[in-house]
């Protein structure tokens, strides 16, 4: 018997989950009804903020979170090299200049002395990725941020759940995003939030993803007028009513999967300490990890093959193993625009070469997670 590939990552959809879906589907509510303030309620109030903002992506989060901030023309914006490319895009759709930081080689967080050195004048942001479900260095960051105009924006598409310091990520930041695409800790299909404690930016954030029109269909009907003023350029970004049903069920199970996927990394840590050819990524004692990716370093001293061949190795095994990112600046949209080259962030382009992501969802069975070990630990037989 063939044995079904294991992803990298995997949704767990259950009835309940169907059966919220299905009474939003028949209730009188597709699009923007009472379930979009539900769950931004319910996933404020699991991070500890006093504002949730749904949006339709995790990239529609960065970019709200972005417009809030009125990132413009000329202003730089600091993003880690190894990230997804929405963090950087986000800032690129209000004409603002991506810079990118180093990442620590350890945990591949954003390297604050990396940020230190590339700030300016010109900056305006700095975009802290939880990278893998870890909590960025919030503290340095700050500490670099204050005095000057410069706001600190989370990334924590990774990372909700984690916390930083005792602190829950989704209140550390001025803002912060989240992303609930299928392969993230919770989903609602597509879809994303911006969290903050400042009311005002969230009623920005709000009109932003509605076309930047200054009032709902439904408070107008209140007001018993038909009449709105579009005040700014904005985009639909809206998460539907169906969606948000979806997000309201999956967030009661959030604490079990954050656990499961603890227990599935701790196990892994423990089986990969008998391969000294396989680095997980450091973790800090002051946070904790969400989990969002499991990634190892392969130490390619001690292998006579390149990460192409481990990686071919394990998906020929029916390991779907991933990576998790190249340096943005590589992408030939960044060389071509911004002028990046080989070299900017040495550390992020080392890692590149050697980071693999395992498989880490709340499902893994056991049995999975040990077939991936044995799959990786045969990567020293290889030639
Ligand atoms: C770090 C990071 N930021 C932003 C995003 C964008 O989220 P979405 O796919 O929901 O637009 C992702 C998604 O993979 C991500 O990993």
């Amino acid at each position: 018997m063939t044995r079904a590939p294991i992803p990298y990552g995997r949704q767990v959809i259950d009835e309940e989950d169907i059966a919220s879906v299905v009474d939003a589907l028949r209730s009188a509510w597709l699009t923007t009804g009472p379930r979009v303030g539900e769950f931004e309620r319910a996933f404020a109030e699991f991070c500890g903020a006093s504002e949730g903002v749904a949006v339709n992506s995790g990239t529609a989060a960065l970019h709200a979170a972005m417009r809030a901030l009125k990132i413009d023309q000329g202003d730089e914006v600091i993003v880690p090299a190894i990230t997804f490319a929405a963090s950087s895009n986000a800032a690129v759709y209000e004409g603002g200049t991506p810079v990118f930081a180093d990442v620590d080689p350890e945990t591949l967080l954003i390297d604050p002395t990396s940020v230190d050195q590339k700030i300016t004048t010109r900056t305006r942001a700095i975009v802290a990725v939880d990278y893998g479900g870890q909590p960025a260095d919030y503290d340095v960051l700050r500490e670099l941020a204050a005095g000057r105009e410069i706001r600190i924006i989370a990334d924590a598409c990774h990372a909700p759940g984690a916390t930083y310091k005792g602190r829950k990520v989704g209140t550390i930041a001025d803002l912060s995003a989240f992303s609930f695409h299928p392969v993230k800790h919770l989903t609602t299909c597509e879809g994303g939030m911006v969290l903050t404690d400042d009311s005002e930016v969230a009623a920005r954030m709000r009109r932003f993803r509605n076309h930047g029109i200054d009032s709902d269909h439904r408070s107008r009907e209140k007001a018993g007028t038909f009449a709105y003023d579009m005040v700014e350029l904005g985009f639909n970004y809206r998460l539907p009513d169906v969606q948000c049903a979806l997000g309201i069920a999956q967030l009661k199970r959030l604490p079990g999967w954050l656990d499961k996927r603890q227990a599935i990394a701790a196990r892994y840590d423990e089986m990969f300490s008998e391969l000294p050819f396989v680095r997980p990524l450091a973790t800090r004692s002051d946070r904790t990890n969400a989990y969002h990716l499991y990634v190892v370093r392969l130490d390619f001293n001690q292998l006579k093959v390149d990460r192409r061949r481990a990686f071919d190795h394990l998906k020929a095994a029916g390991v779907n193993a991933n990576v998790h990112y190249a340096p943005v600046y590589h992408h030939s949209y960044y060389r071509e625009r911004f002028g990046y080259r080989p070299g900017l962030c040495p550390h992020a382009e080392a890692a590149y070469h050697e980071i693999l992501t395992l498989p880490m969802f709340p499902t893994l069975s056991e049995a999975d997670q040990d077939y991936v070990v044995a799959k990786v630990a045969e990567l020293k037989h290889l030639c």
